[in-house]
């Protein structure tokens, strides 16, 4: 057999991708007017990430960028998911806009046409304007306010150039570990400050979904990591815990998001945390719910549940995230070097569960992340035979095609990761790249990965 015939084909106008994000490969932190995120605070605080990595350098993708496009061109890509420095174009989160950091965005994008590949931008990737979490962060309505503002400028400046536009990355990230679990920035451990994060993002998102119809945007769309929970048993408490875990990875972005509701099981999840939600303001499901042109998922593993005590009896002490849940390690499965269980066939269990759940609901979806950190040698020769990510992918990319055929409307699939980057509070030790990065020499060389995805697109077109 032919390697080409093990390649799972997927239909005319099957978008393939590859992506990265602002602050885990640009550098260039103080650089051209680019005011400080709050992923530079959480960074360099001691002790937060990983061997006291920060994203001052990181890939040196700022300037770099000519080199990250040959690469994609090479690659054979139709599109490139990259995330926009909210703090390069409004450096203090609101006021000024930072002209030149809008200069590096519109370069980006032309470099990208040249090369026939299509842009794909997120707008918000983590790394919100430090002086905007000092007014309070996601935790108060007015920063979705400025990320709208920011939306309408960058749109305005790029809209004619970039087809496809996320809001936000993985707003669960941004919320739940940003503000309860405090192992993101901007590193809070809080109950109601998170469950009001998580709305005040949703209410961005509607905001800049709003600017970006303005602008004339052809497609809009918002990305959620969606979660495959499941119980550790068959036991009525895991069951229970996996209705708590759901809610909180799951029902609290996508009731509103598609069907205009909040979860009904917010209260056996969040108790006396989600009551009495001064957050919430008529008209804001109206404006969350909009129709959107696409879902985008990002999917890494399964996660198995199990009943667990509250860790924190006091009620004033409760973080969002105390859902009496608890992950257990999957027997097994191989793990990745996340520690992450490798289990292809969840991939189109989840979307097939998402489209029973929504029916026509469901807007087309795009994979905008999909990937593996592998352990990964350089051999002698220089070259990196990263079997296992190899293998990751195949056998995802055949799950996703299984999702196709039981009648999910999936239309593009984005590799995670580009390159090699800054793994947020692992730091650099996690590696995702298809292509390496040597951090010293800053060196770029393509994975057998990257190989194969190439010989991957390149089958879809004979
Ligand atoms: C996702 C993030 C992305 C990257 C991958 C591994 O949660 O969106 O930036 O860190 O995980």
């Amino acid at each position: 057999m032919t390697e080409s015939r093990a390649f799972p084909r997927f239909p005319a106008g099957f978008v393939f991708g590859a992506a990265t994000a602002s602050y885990q490969i640009e550098g260039a932190a103080r650089e051209d007017g680019r005011g400080p995120s709050i992923w530079d605070t959480y960074s360099h605080a001691p002790g937060l990430v990983a061997n006291g990595d920060t994203g001052d350098i990181a890939c040196d993708h700022y300037h770099r960028y000519p080199e990250g496009v040959a690469l994609l061109r090479e690659l054979g890509v139709d599109s490139y998911r990259f995330s926009i420095a909210w703090p390069r174009i409004v450096p203090d989160g609101s006021g000024p806009v930072n002209p030149k950091g809008l200069d590096f965005y519109a370069r980006l994008v032309d470099e990208l046409l040249a090369a026939g590949i299509e842009p794909a931008a997120t707008l918000y990737h983590w790394d919100l304007p430090q002086a905007l979490e000092d007014r309070g962060g996601w935790r108060v309505r007015e920063t979705a306010e400025r990320f709208a503002e920011y939306t309408a400028v960058v749109a305005g400046h790029l809209a004619d150039r970039v087809p496809r536009w996320i809001t936000l990355n993985e707003p669960w990230c941004s919320a739940f570990l940003g503000y309860s679990v405090g192992r993101h920035a901007p590193g809070a451990r809080e109950g109601r400050g998170a469950l009001a994060a998580a709305h005040h993002l949703l209410v961005g998102h509607g905001r800049a979904v709003e600017a970006l119809r303005a602008a004339g945007v052809r497609e809009a769309g918002i990305t959620l990591n969606l979660d495959r929970n499941l119980p550790a048993t068959g036991s009525a408490a895991d069951r229970a815990a996996v209705v708590r875990a759901d809610t909180q990875h799951n029902l609290v972005w996508t009731e509103p998001l598609l069907a205009g509701r909040y979860p009904h099981t917010e209260e056996e999840t969040w108790g006396e945390l989600i009551t009495g939600q001064d957050f919430r303001r008529d008209g804001d499901l109206a404006l969350i719910g909009q129709p959107l042109d696409f879902l985008g998922i990002n999917y890494y593993r399964p996660i198995v549940v199990a009943d667990a005590p509250h860790r924190e009896p006091d009620p004033a002490l409760r973080t969002a995230t105390d859902n009496r849940y608890a992950e257990v390690r999957l027997a097994g499965a191989r793990h990745t070097a996340m520690d992450w269980p490798v289990v292809p066939d969840s991939f189109t269990d989840l979307l097939v569960a998402l489209k029973e759940r929504y029916g026509d609901a469901l807007p087309p979806i795009h994979i905008t992340e999909n990937g593996s950190a592998e352990h990964d040698e350089v051999s002698p020769d220089g070259a990196v035979h990263d079997r296992d990510r190899v293998a990751y992918l195949r056998d995802h990319l055949t799950a996703l095609k299984a999702a196709l055929d039981a009648g999910v409307d999936v239309r593009g699939y984005y590799v995670w990761s580009l390159l090699d980057n800054f793994e947020w509070a692992f730091g650099y030790g996690k590696r995702f790249g298809i292509v390496r990065v040597d951090y010293d020499t800053q060196r770029r060389t393509p994975k057998d990965s990257y190989h194969w995805y190439r010989a991957m697109i390149a089958a879809q077109r004979d």
